[in-house]
Formats: structure tokens, sequence, C-alpha cells
């Protein structure tokens, strides 16, 4: 798959309260949280930029300062560790912002929901299809194959309307997605119809779960700025989304590859143990160390 694409902007929505993982975030955003040794947002910014995007706007909160400064130049680290002569680790601190990628960030002022965070990007963004990531959902691309924002770039080019990465989940679980319904469009590919955000089981339209990745065209804006409060009185990207199924149709796709849910506490466990045993300074060490521990 190329790399090259018409999609030039990324947003990371940041600013949201991240109450399942207090107290850790109580004065850093949840997308610090380290998974080995890279934060969960370096994660997703480095997603975004294998897919092409090269300007990555991050729409933050009242804990702004750590995503700030993790994407901006640290010189007093690095005049220490060239003096020192650590020049593999000066290397992988220069790497975080490459010479070619822009970062904005906007201040989402209130935590009024993830639609009024990506509205706040407007600004930046413009009159131009965007991605969204939520870098809570930690997504790898299949073993050795395009990351899956590399994916949903590719399937955009093909359908130019909006793409929802989509996952099937246990019915059990349909309340915490918003769950998309449809007819199928290609092998992954499905136009949806219907869209529904955390519905309880009996009231599911079908198993598929929107995950934390989104290509949109830039009309959601104003179906976001014009619709109501919904679920939980936020204001809903889901909402928003759902406005567009009727005027220039919507297409969710089965993405290729793994979600980690690391805004809870399960699925970040899941992350660090999967990446620590794959992790090429630890992985071994850590393998060996899980094999004696006595589990019953
Ligand atoms: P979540 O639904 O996971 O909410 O947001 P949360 O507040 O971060 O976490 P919990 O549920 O209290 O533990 C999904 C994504 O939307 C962003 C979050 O930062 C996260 O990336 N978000 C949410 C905002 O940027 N602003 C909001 O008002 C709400």
């Amino acid at each position: 798959m190329s790399t090259r694409t018409n999609i030039h902007k990324a947003v990371f929505p940041v600013a949201g309260l991240g109450t399942r993982f207090l107290p850790a975030t109580k004065a850093q955003p949840k997308e610090m949280l380290p998974v080995v040794d890279k934060p969960l947002i370096q994660y997703a910014v480095e997603e975004a930029y294998a897919a092409g995007i090269r300007h990555m706007v991050f729409v933050t909160g009242r804990n702004k300062r750590a995503i700030e400064d993790h994407f901006d130049t640290a010189y007093e680290l690095e005049s220490e560790l060239e003096a020192n002569g650590k020049h593999e680790l000066l290397e992988l601190v220069r790497s975080l912002s490459p010479q070619d990628m822009d970062c904005s960030f906007v201040r989402q002022p209130r935590s009024l929901g993830l639609g009024h965070a990506v509205l706040c990007a407007q600004p930046i963004v413009g009159d131009e299809p965007f991605a969204v990531l939520l870098a809570d959902d930690l997504m790898t691309g299949a073993d050795g194959r395009p990351g899956v924002l590399t994916q949903m770039v590719e399937v955009f080019a093909q359908v130019q309307s909006s793409v929802l990465a989509v996952q099937e989940v246990p019915l059990e679980h349909v309340r915490r997605y918003g769950i998309v319904a449809g007819d199928a469009a290609g092998e992954r590919l499905v136009k949806v119809s219907a869209m529904v955000e955390k519905p309880a089981p009996e009231n599911a339209p079908s198993r598929l779960g929107v995950a934390g990745r989104y290509i949109l065209t830039p009309t959601v804006f104003d179906r976001i700025r014009n619709q109501p409060r919904g679920s939980g009185g936020e204001i809903q990207l889901t909402d928003g989304i759902a406005q567009l199924i009727a005027t220039e149709g919507v297409h969710a796709y089965r993405y290729e590859g793994k979600r980690y849910d690391c805004g809870s506490k399960e699925g970040f466990l899941e992350a660090t143990v999967e990446f620590a045993l794959k992790h090429a300074e630890v992985g071994a060490d850590f393998r060996a160390y899980l094999r004696q521990l006595k589990l019953d």
C-alpha cells in the first residue's frame, strides 16, 4: 500500500478526564501513560505518520503540558545526551518529532464530549477530509502488514466518504461502543445505514463496534455544531457522523489488526504484556520471567 495520501491532518482528542485511570490521570492525560516505554499518544502519532499524515492536531485540556512537551524539542536533555556521548538515546529523542511533521494544539475548554473536542479542531483542519485517532485505542496492523490508519486512508481513496474502523464485538459488550448496521459493500466494507451510541444488547442493530479510528469529511463539523446533546449529556461524535449517512454516505471498514482498549485497566495490561513480549530490549527476559510465575 502507498503511504501517499490526500489526508493531510490527524486530530487527536486528548482532553477527556480519564476517570477510569485515576489517580494516574489526576495531573496528566491518560494518553501519556506508557505501554512499556512509549506513551499511548506516541503510538497513535506514529500510526498517523506511517499513513502519510504530516500535520498532527492535538485537542488538549487542562493537563496539556505533558503532551506539548513530549513533541517539542528538549534542548537541555538533548545537549546533556550529546555531551555524554549517548547518541542512540539522542536519536531516539529527536525522532519523536521528525522535521517534516507539524504539530498544532487547540484547547477544549470543558470536557463536553468527543464530538465537541473534534469540533474544536475545525479552525485548524479547515475544509478538507481528516483523520481522528483516539490514542487510548492502541491499534496494531496484522504482523508485518500496514497499520490500521494506512488501511483506512486507502479505503477513503476508493469510497470518498467518511470511513469508520469497526470490529465484531461480543454481544455483552455492545453497550461500550458505537454500533453500526448496513449492507456489505466489499470484503471488509459495509455501507452504513444506521449508527447507535452504546445500545443495550437487545437494541443493538449488529455487533459491529466502532474503534477509535475515523476518516471524516469536513461536513461533520456543521452537523456536530447543530446537533443537540446526546447520550450522557455529551456532544457525541457518533451523532454527528450518523447525520452524514443519509446525505454523503458513511462506510465502516473491518480493519486487519488488533485493538487494545487502553482506556480500561484490563486492555492496558494486555497491551503492556504483549508489547513487552515483543520488545527488542526486554522481550526475551520478560518471557522467561512470565514462564516462571506460578499462576493457578
Ligand atoms: P472516553 O470516552 O474514553 O472518556 O473518551 P475519558 O474521559 O477520556 O475517559 P474515562 O471514561 O473518564 O476514563 C474517548 C476519547 O475522547 C477524548 C478522550 O481524551 C479520549 O481520547 N475526549 C473525550 C475529549 O478529548 N474530550 C471530551 O470531552 C471527551
